[in-house]
């Protein structure tokens, strides 16, 4: 018995040192920590139970034979987070580059299958070279597998992808089909080519970071929801979001002790609205002076700026704040902006979040570039999601409403369910300058006079108040107070779409 435990204890050891202390020096040479250092820090002390640890790959060609490393190429498993339940894969770039071969798929399949099964969220962090190159058409049916499975398992559990390294190729797609795709400065990309083939096919010179880092990915692109510095970074932030997160789409969102105030007044929120209705401020400071100790977990910080989407809590439970931002183009909706948001509410209304909306938009942004680039069905996107949504939605307009983005923006008519305003409240079909000019076109001696007169019949919210399209105007000071209390009486709201096989959102 003594030996065979001594051989298990050996083969263990064996597979936890991966492809070897060269290629692991490498690796932290380059900054980066191994697969097993991150799960390590993701997941709970002493809670990681690894399976497939032993698992080998097939493939006799190009030498492959004599390549055989316990584990190939990706650590799996489970763990919990704050004692909370999720499925893991590590891609292990210091065997075989990470590289994805039959059996290394396979492994992933299973934990996708028992997340599913046993409803708990899958966490992947990505750092490898694509297909295995010496396995061919086996590795790319291993990545059809694994895709498969993101699509059965989207919406019935968090998915959460984690770039940590290179990720190209076959790569790609299964972290573009989770719910959340965060990247680590400096030591990711993302990209479906390489810079060799970029340059093959385009003839364009371009760099790993130019071509898909997390400068490209959670700027440009919103390919990803977030970069962060370096792999602790990311792997902490990891654990504060499963911490907002139910774990799977029957439960509801998790609620921790709270030792905020449900009915704390912030009288600096009187003055949080400029009088000046072109004047700018951070929609951020109320997000963070409305929500339990100020916490704000945003998503996709540094893309598509002038839309805010993120998790709070109130009295502990988690709420998903879609917010208008001022601070960049006004809070306009553009392409950029309308999908950003409408991923987002779609999530929370996958896994029972409810949606808590402040709204200051001046419109949808006019112009050639939007409109070639698709506006109508991008717009249409964040529509769609708000109106298809059935978790409780609360709505909170702070200051401008104008035209179509006021109906978009989670309004009575698309079923929010408590809907307030502040007294800087304007909803109108647009600003009453715009307004005057074209309604009063043939009498422009006259024009300030008309303005002022479109103003005061529009701009506040007590016209759309007597009709019954706001429930009550608010103090800008109770709106934490006002939220939490909306949010309660929701506690158990029921609504359900018609039966259908699915919807047919404008993608
Ligand atoms: C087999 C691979 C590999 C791969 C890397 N390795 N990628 N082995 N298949 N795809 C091996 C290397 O041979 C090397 O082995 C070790 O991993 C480390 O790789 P290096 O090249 O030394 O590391 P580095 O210099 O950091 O470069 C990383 C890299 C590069 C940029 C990722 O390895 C690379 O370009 N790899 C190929 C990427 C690629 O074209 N993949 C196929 C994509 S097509 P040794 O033994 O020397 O340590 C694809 C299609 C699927 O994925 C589509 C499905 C839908």
């Amino acid at each position: 018995m003594k030996e065979i435990v001594e051989e298990l204890e050996r083969r263990r050891e064996a597979a936890r040192q991966g492809g070897g202390d060269r290629r692991i020096a490498s690796q932290h040479a380059k900054g980066k920590m191994t697969a097993r250092e991150r799960l390590e820090l993701l997941l709970d002390e002493d809670s990681f139970e690894e399976t497939d640890m032993f698992v080998t790959h097939r493939c006799v060609d190009f030498g492959m034979a004599e390549k055989t490393i316990p584990g190939d190429g990706v650590v799996t498993g489970h763990g919990t987070v704050n004692g909370r339940l999720v499925y893991v894969f590590a891609k292990d770039f210091t065997v075989v580059g990470g590289s994805l071969s039959e059996t290394h798929a396979r492994k992933i399949v299973k934990i996708q299958e028992a997340a599913v099964r046993n409803g708990a969220p899958v966490i992947g962090l990505f750092d490898a070279g694509g297909a295995r190159i010496q396995e061919g058409v086996a590795s790319l049916a291993g990545y059809a597998d694994i895709f498969l499975q993101n699509v059965l398992a989207s919406g019935v559990v968090p998915q959460i992808s984690v770039i940590m390294g290179p990720c190209a190729g076959g790569d790609v797609y299964s972290p573009a089909m989770t719910d959340f795709i965060f990247m680590v400065k400096d030591t990711s990309y993302m990209y479906v080519t390489g810079p060799d083939v970029v340059k093959t096919v385009t003839n364009e010179e371009v760099t790993h970071e130019d071509l898909g880092g997390a400068s490209v990915h959670a700027k440009k692109s919103g390919v990803a929801d977030g970069g962060f510095e370096n792999d602790y970074e990311a792997l902490v932030q990891i654990r504060r979001l499963i911490d907002f997160l139910p774990l799977n789409n029957r439960e509801k969102p998790p609620v921790w002790d709270s030792y905020d105030d449900p009915e704390r007044p912030e009288p600096s929120l009187d003055t949080l609205v400029p009088d000046n209705p072109n004047t700018p401020y951070d929609i951020k400071e109320l997000i963070v002076k409305v929500a339990d100790e100020g916490d704000l977990f945003e998503t996709a910080p540094e893309h598509a700026q002038n839309i805010v989407t993120g998790f709070i809590r109130l009295e502990g439970a988690t709420v998903g704040v879609v917010a208008n931002q001022p601070m960049s183009l006004a809070g306009v909706l553009d392409i950029d902006a309308s999908k950003k948001a409408a991923r987002f509410v779609r999530f929370c209304d996958a896994f029972n979040i409810p949606i808590l909306t402040f709204v200051d938009v001046p419109g949808f942004l006019p112009g050639t570039k939007q409109e070639y680039g698709g506006l109508i069905k991008h717009g249409a996107k964040l529509l769609f999601a708000y109106a298809e949504a059935t978790v409780p939605k609360v709505t909170v307009i702070t200051r401008k409403a104008y035209g179509g983005a006021y109906d978009v923006m989670s309004s009575k008519h698309i079923r929010g369910d408590v809907n307030y305003a502040w007294p800087t409240a304007q909803i109108a079909v647009m600003g009453p300058k715009g307004a005057a000019e074209i309604i009063f076109r043939a009498d422009a001696d006259k024009m300030a006079a008309h303005v002022k007169e479109y103003e005061d019949r529009f701009a506040n919210p007590f016209v759309a108040a007597q009709r019954g399209y706001l429930d009550d105007v608010i103090r800008p000071r109770n709106t934490r107070k006002r939220v939490i209390r909306a949010l309660r009486t929701l506690k158990n709201k029921k609504a359900e779409n018609p039966w259908k096989k699915h919807d047919n959102i404008p993608l």
